[in-house]
């Protein structure tokens, strides 16, 4: 069914459907040549990409963006000059080859391009050359785990070696994108994490070390009008690093934490 629009900060252009009720709802396959009707995401995964607030002419940079949910989301949104699609991983990037084939109209073909740098080092060979960027980044995510079959308790070993890693991968990669966008444009760090070593941890060290850049406050224009919708649970700091939704029950939207920061010069 579809979800009734709540006004702004939706775009009507951005057309939203759930279903009735809290099951793993099958996409439709993939098709060579055809086009997809219905992208599935978590409505939460929207935040970010509203926060970004494309705007027509824009150039952006997706800097994490496989399989490209939020990608399709952001070209929804507005008509950006360009949208660059960046992906380490050559696996997930054909994996968002495949989504953009398959949901990505030819008229568009030429405003979205792919690329395969690091995102750690995408801001230096690309210092300020977009409006807006987003930071999707990589997390422990373990939402998934629900999802990854048997076999569990040896990936769960990895998976928690991998854990710790991620606080400086992150950091890595918020610098990048900081240095990637213009003076006056904006960064959205987003990630499906409760962990607050990888969410407002990673914002306040980036915070403390960046000169030049500036925390905006996302309550009024996001959380306020969208409360109905999500539960956003306050991050007890002021101003606030962000906003996270926390999944309860009838509302199972999240784990999300999204932040935006300001380039000033
Ligand atoms: C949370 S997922 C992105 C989801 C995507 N934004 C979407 O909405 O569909 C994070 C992605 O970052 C990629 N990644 C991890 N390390 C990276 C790096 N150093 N540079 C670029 N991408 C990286 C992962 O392969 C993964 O596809």
């Amino acid at each position: 069914s579809s979800i009734p629009h709540p006004g702004p900060p939706l775009p009507p252009s951005l057309q939203c459907f759930i279903h009735p009720s809290p099951v793993r709802y099958p996409g439709p396959p993939h098709r060579r040549g055809q086009l997809k009707p219905c992208y599935l995401l978590n409505a939460a995964s929207l935040l970010p990409v509203l926060a970004l607030g494309v705007e027509e002419g824009d150039r952006v940079l997706d800097l994490c963006s496989a399989p490209g949910g939020k990608a399709l989301a952001i070209l929804q949104t507005a008509d950006p000059a360009l949208l660059c699609c960046n992906e380490m991983d050559p696996h997930r990037r054909d994996w968002l080859a495949k989504t953009l084939e398959s949901f990505i109209p030819q008229s568009l073909s030429r405003t979205v391009t792919v690329s395969n740098q690091d995102g750690r080092i995408f801001g230096q060979s690309e210092a300020g050359m977009y409006d807006k960027v987003l930071l999707d980044a990589p997390c422990s995510n373990d939402r998934s785990w629900l999802f990854s079959g048997p076999g569990g308790e040896q990936r769960g070993a990895v998976r928690l070696r991998e854990r710790a890693r991620l606080p400086t991968l992150q950091t890595q990669l918020l610098r990048s994108a900081l240095a990637a966008v213009r003076p006056g444009g904006v960064v959205v760090y987003s990630t499906c994490t409760l962990s607050r070593s990888e969410n407002q941890e990673v914002v306040e060290a980036v915070l403390n070390t960046s000169p030049g850049v500036e925390l905006q406050d996302l309550e009024e224009e996001l959380a306020l009008p969208l409360q109905e919708h999500f539960t956003f649970t306050p991050l007890g700091h002021t101003p606030s690093l962000g906003l996270l939704v926390v999944p309860q029950q009838g509302q199972t939207w999240g784990p999300m934490f999204l932040s935006r920061i300001k380039r000033i010069h």
